[in-house]
């Protein structure tokens, strides 16, 4: 039986990039980065890393022999820094050596003629010279200018999210094979094979059907092996090109935390109207993305914000403006949440708000303003079976918050050291690419002689369980047990044209391909197996790897039957494509069905304040989480446990900071701490039942990236318990809420 990757993984057995052998006359990359944030060079010195011994060859962008740029959405990314840099951390030379320690030495001496320039690094400043990715963008609907006068309460304020790394447990890796033939096969631990095809191709100026990009499985993505996995593939590839000889680069965590992207920090401005019963008539926000030096995917990210500025509330009258600010630090990316946790986060800061001026708890504001079916987004769509109110209601049901809120106002009035404190976040998650053209798939079958079947699809396997997830959906279609079926790894020869595994969507549309590409083998099957058996083609039936008639009289094992289809040349193999139908986004008005469904989820976020100390933790996470029929519980259960601890992490350790002059400080897990054994909380989740999903695979639904955003409530759980202790003073908006920033909080005329 063919372990899933879930059991290889558990026992330590699972191979990634990095672990691949490099084969003989295989050599070593490392790349010289930029000390400065801003500076024009005219000249690189090589001549002292050529002779450190072991290099091979130093390699600059005159080198490139296609094109010096490896931009997905915009042309604005060199390969190789060429006259100017941009951050600090920015590659310009790439070393080639014998081994890594000497492609490293190498690299260190590497220098140029550096003429510094003024940096800016933070988005407003950035917005306030100009430098923007493109103009703003807004999403609006209804007139809030003609509500505001009309509002019984209208706070307003000021938001400041933090970034966060992604501490993939691999990081950044390829390996590039040079082919006989003069092309190219690279190894490459990336999201989105295809894009990084298309740009090896472009910068070695080779068709693209003459780069393999094979991806094996990641040792975790979380959105940073999206689009900043191609650097490290391309750089790879070009050395192999040029050298005609394997090459493997892989950044050790310190270099991969200063060179790569991260999530976007946000700063916003926001106003709020609600009337006497606490119901929101009017939300207006300004959101600053804070893109780095380059566009990368902030643009799509940009958008992501905006569509979930409402969150899973109704707000009938909203207007949303959102800047990507260019920035010179490396630049930000993918992470899990594209941006919409950064946009909820900012609503639900407002929603605190509002509660205190009303005097409500904003419970009681965040349930009566949920969204309904029939109720429109701020993007003009109105979400079918809308489950935002089931959710919350089967979480009131199950964790009783009131109960907790009131034990909690017992327990601190009586405790003047650990203050408890609690937070409630609901969840609406638009699943889909919103760039509509990436919502397609394809899956190629092959049923071998012997009965046992193979899978690849486009999805990447990154600890997020969707291969297992492709094999449940074959079991299924074709009535086999998961032993008898195997998921490749992903190849861009096998399935071309591949999208990002990325947007929730890798087991959606892949899934959906593999069901079709199955679908297509059976209704070959079938008329084979009925002839066998001696019966209508309609009384057959597929399960548990038997073909038997509708009463069970009658049954031949899967084997036997493809043996005979084998010999009556029936084909066993199938190309399946999947296009998510009804999509449509007019980027004109900013309106239109960008998503096939909505995730929906609430939870029950419960912390403790140690006002001595001045610490902070979460004690417990209650969750009901609407996953559609479950492909695999365990998985899904496990995304949402993992996608939560994350979520408390950016909301309250993790701590990005930079220099003066732009230079990463928190550039190792010494000084970034992320959440470990000990930190993470009692978590009860619960899938709701009764829940299914026809636009899903099988009935299901997407569940990576959606629960990350219940993690939002650890800042909100922690600011609750520390109101207690000092209610007089307005909150701060600002993340994460580090033990420093309690501590200063707290006892505010304290030196630090
Ligand atoms: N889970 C694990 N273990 N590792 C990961 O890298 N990435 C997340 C999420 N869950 C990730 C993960 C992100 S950002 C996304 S978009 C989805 O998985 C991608 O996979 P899917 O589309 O198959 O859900
Ligand atoms: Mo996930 S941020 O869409 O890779």
């Amino acid at each position: 039986m063919t372990p899933d990757s879930q059991a290889l993984l558990a026992r330590g057995l699972a191979q990634f990039t990095g672990d691949l052998p490099l084969p003989a006359g295989g050599l070593h990359a490392a790349v010289a980065v930029s000390p400065l944030a801003h500076a024009a060079f005219g000249r690189v010195e090589t001549t002292a890393a050529c002779a450190e011994p072991g290099v091979v060859a130093v390699l600059t962008a005159a080198d490139i022999p296609g094109l010096n740029d490896i931009g997905n959405l915009f042309h604005d990314e060199p390969l190789l820094a060429d006259k100017v840099v941009v951050c600090v951390g920015q590659p310009y030379a790439l070393v080639i050596a014998e081994s890594a320690e000497a492609a490293r030495r190498g690299a260190q001496r590497v220098s140029a003629d550096w003429e510094p320039r003024p940096a800016l690094f933070d988005a407003r400043e950035a917005f306030a010279a100009g430098a923007l990715i493109q103009p703003p963008r807004t999403f609006a609907l209804g007139r809030p200018d003609e509500v505001w006068s009309r509002c019984h309460a209208v706070v307003a304020g000021r938001v400041e999210i933090g970034s966060a790394e992604h501490v993939y447990l691999e990081t950044q890796c390829a390996l590039a094979l040079p082919r006989d033939d003069g092309g190219l096969h690279v190894h490459s631990a990336t999201q989105s094979p295809s894009v990084v095809q298309k740009a090896v191709a472009a910068v070695t100026g080779l068709p693209m059907h003459r780069v393999e990009i094979e991806v094996a499985r990641l040792g975790g993505g979380f959105g940073g092996k999206e689009d900043q996995a191609t650097l490290w593939a391309c750089l790879a590839a070009l050395a192999a090109w040029k050298l005609k000889r394997p090459v493997r680069i892989r950044p050790d965590r310190r270099e991969d935390m200063r060179i790569t992207g991260k999530r976007h920090p946000y700063s916003a401005d926001y106003r709020l109207g609600v009337d006497a019963d606490g119901r929101f008539l009017a939300y207006e926000a300004f959101l600053y993305q804070n893109a780095g030096c380059s566009a990368d995917l902030s643009t799509a990210i940009l958008e992501r914000s905006l569509f979930h500025a409402a969150s899973a509330y109704f707000i009938p009258n909203v207007r949303v403006t959102a800047a990507s600010c260019r920035t010179n630090l490396p630049s930000n990316t993918a992470f899990r949440g594209f941006g919409a946790p950064q946009a909820v986060f900012v609503l639900e800061a407002a929603i605190r708000e509002a509660a205190r001026a009303l005097q409500l708890s904003p419970h009681v504001l965040q349930q009566r303003n949920l969204l309904r079916d029939g109720d429109t987004l701020p993007y003009g769509m109105q979400p079918d079976r809308v489950r935002a109110r089931a959710c919350w209601q089967a979480l009131e049901n199950r964790f009783r918050p009131e109960e907790h809120r009131r034990d909690i106002e017992a327990w601190n009035a009586v405790n003047p050291r650990y203050r408890r404190g609690m937070a409630l976040i609901p969840v609406c998650f638009g699943i889909g690419f919103t760039a509509t053209l990436l919502n397609q798939a394809e899956a190629l079958a092959h049923v071998y002689a012997d009965g046992s079947v193979s899978v690849t699809t486009g999805a990447v396997e990154m600890g997020q369980g969707v291969h297992d997830k492709i094999r449940a959906v074959v079991a299924h279609t074709l009535g086999l047990t998961r032993d008898r079926i195997h998921v490749e790894t992903t190849s861009t020869l096998r399935v071309a044209n591949v999208s990002p595994t990325a947007a929730s969507t890798g087991a959606d549309l892949n899934g959906e391909a593999a069901h079709q590409a199955c679908l297509t083998i059976r209704r070959g099957l079938a008329p084979v197996a009925a002839s066998m058996l001696g019966v209508p083609v309609e009384s057959v039936t597929f399960a548990e790897n038997w073909i038997s008639t509708a009463d069970q009289e009658l049954a031949l094992s899967w084997e036997s039957l493809v043996a005979e289809a084998y010999a009556r040349r029936v084909s066993l193999s199938a190309l399946a494509h999947y296009a998510t139908p009804g999509l449509s986004f007019n980027h004109a008005s900013n309106t239109g069905k960008p998503f096939a469904y909505h995730v929906y989820g609430a939870a029950l976020i419960e912390g403790t304040v140690d006002a001595l100390r001045g610490t902070g933790r979460i004690d417990r996470v209650s969750v009901v989480h609407d996953c559609g029929q479950s492909l695999d519980e365990q998985t899904d259960r496990g995304q949402i446990e993992g996608a939560v601890v994350q979520g408390i992490g950016w909301m309250t350790s993790e701590d990005i900071r930079h220099d003066a002059q732009g230079r990463l400080l928190s550039d190792s897990l010494a000084s970034y701490k992320i959440p470990d054994l000990r930190s993470a909380p009692e978590m009860d989740v619960v899938l709701l039942e009764d829940a299914d999903n026809p636009p899903g695979v099988l009935n299901s639904k997407a569940v990576g990236e959606p629960p990350l955003i219940y993690g939002l409530g650890a800042y909100f759980a922690l600011l609750d318990a520390m109101s207690s202790l000092r209610p007089d003073v307005r909150p701060e908006y600002r993340t994460p809420m580090s033990s420093e920033r309690i501590f200063t909080w707290l006892y505010p005329d304290e030196p630090v």
